[in-house]
This record gives structure tokens, sequence and C-alpha cells, in this order.
């Protein structure tokens, strides 16, 4: 058990970055555990969640709520234990869905907290397929990509928690799924595990090649994880009256400003369709994905990876690792066991 006062380790972003974070971009830091006041909580962080986008909030000049300053506690969703509550919806013992940032222990007034229920499924789940990023793919794929039976769907980052929720979404809806992901290995399970139809290195010289060869009538729906090179060759292939959904753009987090914009002549050739997501807005179908999702889960019929490190330390390592695109399935780090 706890004391108030306790130790609470931390990590604070030192400096900004230059281009892709290095972990001297980091420093540890100590303070004691809050106490919580009337219609608050402290909970000890289990998980943290990694996102790559977190890169963009660190450029010199960005401002509040997002942006991020030297000494800043690096913030981040987490996966936590209430341990002391004076809030009334929230007991010792409960799992909770909070912004505990990297660190181990966090006040919270309950806003932006949701509590879990392990019976669904692994409690880490609630921060990636189960979280913002499966929504992001389940709703962004149904909602605006809008596959039928027979069309091909092409997803970017094919093996992380964003794209394993497309393809393996795409594949219950009866759309061929075709994955890109960024190594052989990568490639092995989006097609082994995942059950994509086909999964393209796009690190391989014959890249467009190989994806106009798997996608031989056009790509129907193009969900869009990392811009770049890889959304310019996928607009090119592009089908008639094609969706197209830019949900993030990884390879470009970590440059000091954005790159050109993609073909878009190839769009208007193609007749297609641009759809802009963010996860917040789709926030109404959390339940939905849950049910369904977790269904899928607990039956064996959707599988899912995580990346995850071990202990705070570990935290700008991992982070680093995944601005590099090195991570295999959804980055966490393990901050304190499940059970005491
Ligand atoms: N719009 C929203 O509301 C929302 C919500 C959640 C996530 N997102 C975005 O969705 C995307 C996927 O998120 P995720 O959490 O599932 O992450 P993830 O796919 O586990 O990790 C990011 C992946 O991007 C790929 N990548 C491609 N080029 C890269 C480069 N130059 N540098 C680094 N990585 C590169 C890597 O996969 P490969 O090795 O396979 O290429 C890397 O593993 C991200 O862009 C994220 O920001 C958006």
């Amino acid at each position: 058990m706890y004391q108030a006062g306790d130790r609470n380790d931390r990590i604070l972003l030192a400096r900004v970055p230059g281009g892709v974070p290095v972990p001297e971009d980091f420093a540890y830091d100590v303070t004691a555990i809050p106490t919580p006041g009337p219609g608050q909580f402290v909970s000890r962080t289990i998980y943290l969640s990694l996102e790559p986008h977190y890169r963009m909030f660190m450029r010199p000049g960005q401002t509040a709520p997002h942006g991020l300053c030297a000494g800043d506690v690096m913030p981040g969703e987490t996966v936590a234990q209430v341990m002391q509550s004076r809030h009334s919806d929230y007991r010792r013992g409960d799992f909770v869905l909070t912004r505990n940032g990297w660190q181990q222990f966090a006040l919270s007034s309950g806003q932006d907290a949701r509590k879990l229920d392990p019976a669904i499924a692994p409690i880490s789940t609630a921060l990636g397929v189960l979280g913002l990023p499966g929504l992001c793919g389940y709703a962004g794929l149904l909602y605006l990509g809008q596959p039928k039976p027979g069309e091909t769907v092409v997803v970017s980052a094919a093996t992380g928690a964003v794209g394993s929720t497309v393809g393996q979404v795409a594949r219950m809806v009866s759309a061929r799924a075709v994955g890109i992901a960024g190594s052989d290995e990568k490639c092995g399970y989006a097609v082994n595990d995942l059950g994509y139809t086909a999964c393209l290195s796009h690190r391989s010289p014959q890249f467009l090649a190989e994806l106009r060869s798997a996608c031989p009538e056009g790509i129907d729906v193009y969900f869009d994880n990392t811009g770049g090179e890889v959304l310019s060759s996928a607009l090119e292939q592009l089908a008639i009256h094609a969706r197209v959904v830019l949900c993030g753009m990884a390879a470009a987090y970590s440059r000091q400003s954005m790159p050109p914009g993609p073909p878009l002549l190839a769009v208007i050739r193609a007749r297609a369709t641009l759809l802009g997501i963010l996860a917040e807005d789709y926030l109404p179908y959390l339940p939905e994905l849950i049910k369904v999702v977790g269904g899928w889960i607990r039956s064996g019929r959707f599988r899912y990876r995580e990346d995850i490190s071990e202990g705070l330390a570990s935290a700008p390592t991992a982070f680093c690792r995944l601005l590099r695109g090195e991570n295999f399935g959804k980055a966490l780090v393990r901050i304190a066991p499940e059970h005491l």
C-alpha cells in the first residue's frame, strides 16, 4: 500500500527534439504521490500508451492545450487502478482509462476517465484495439470508407492497432484486405494471423509494381496511416469512385515541416473522395466497438498484437523506436503489474 507523499517517478520532456527523438530528449524526475481532494481520485498507472502523433506536439512554437514545452510531464493515455478515491463514481480497486501520462501516479477529477471491465477483454486493449486507435480503424473504415463485399481495401501500417483493426473489419464485411507494412516479418503476420489477402513491404524496390498487381481492379478504399510516398503510390492505383480515409501521417511526424502534397490529379481521375478522421469525433461508436470487436476477440476471430516495454524508465527508448517505425504492434509500456 502506498502512502500519500511516497515517491512518484515521472518522465519529462527535457528539450525539443531536432528530428526523430532520441532518449536524451527526455529527463527523469521524482515528486510526491498526490493526495485526492473532494471529487478526485488518485490512481497508479499500469499501462502507458505511446502514440506517434505526440511527436507533433513537441514542435517549437506549439501552444496549449496540445503543445509541449521543456519541463512538461509527457502526456499519454493510460490504464490505471484507483488507489484512493473521494469521487462518488470511482472506488479503490477500479480499473480505469485515464490520462496519467508518463508517471506512476496521478490525480483525476473523473473527467475523461472511464471504468474498464476486465471481463470484456484484457484491460490493455482499452489503449489499442478497443480504444481510440481501434475506434479510428473500425468507424473510419465502416462509416467513412463504406467497403462493399468484394471490394479491395488497402491499409498502411497494417499491423498496428489502427491498421490491424481496418484489415480485420474489412475481412469481416467480405472485402479483400491488402496490407502495407514495413518488413517481411510484419507482412507475414498480416497474412498468416490477421487474414489479409496480401501484404506488401513499402521498403521493397518493386513496391509500386507489387501494389498494382495485388490490386488488379484498383483500390476501392484506401486507409492511410502514414502519408508520404506510400500515400502517393496508393492514390495512383485508385479505382473509380474510391474512398480515401486519411487517419495519420506516421512518416511525417518527425519532420520540421509537412511534406509536399500527394498527386491530386490521381484523385480527380478516379473521381475519388478524400475523408479525414479524428477518433474523438466517433466516441458515440465506442460502445459498438467494444461490443462488436470485444465479442470477436473473445471468440478468437479477431487478433491483435502488443509491443510492451517494461518499466517507466523504458518509455523514452520505446517512444523513439515507435517514431522510427520499429514497433511491432500497439506500443505500450508496462509501468506496474495489473494485480498487486
Ligand atoms: N486520426 C486519429 O484520430 C488517430 C487515432 C489514433 C491513431 N492515429 C494514427 O494512425 C496511425 C497508426 O497508429 P497506431 O497507433 O496504430 O500506430 P502503429 O501502426 O503501431 O505505429 C506506427 C507505424 O507507422 C509506420 N510508419 C511508416 N512510415 C514510418 C516512418 N517514416 N516513421 C515511423 N513509422 C512509420 C510503421 O509501420 P510499418 O513498419 O508497418 O510501416 C509504424 O509501426 C498513426 O499515424 C497515428 O498517428 C490517428
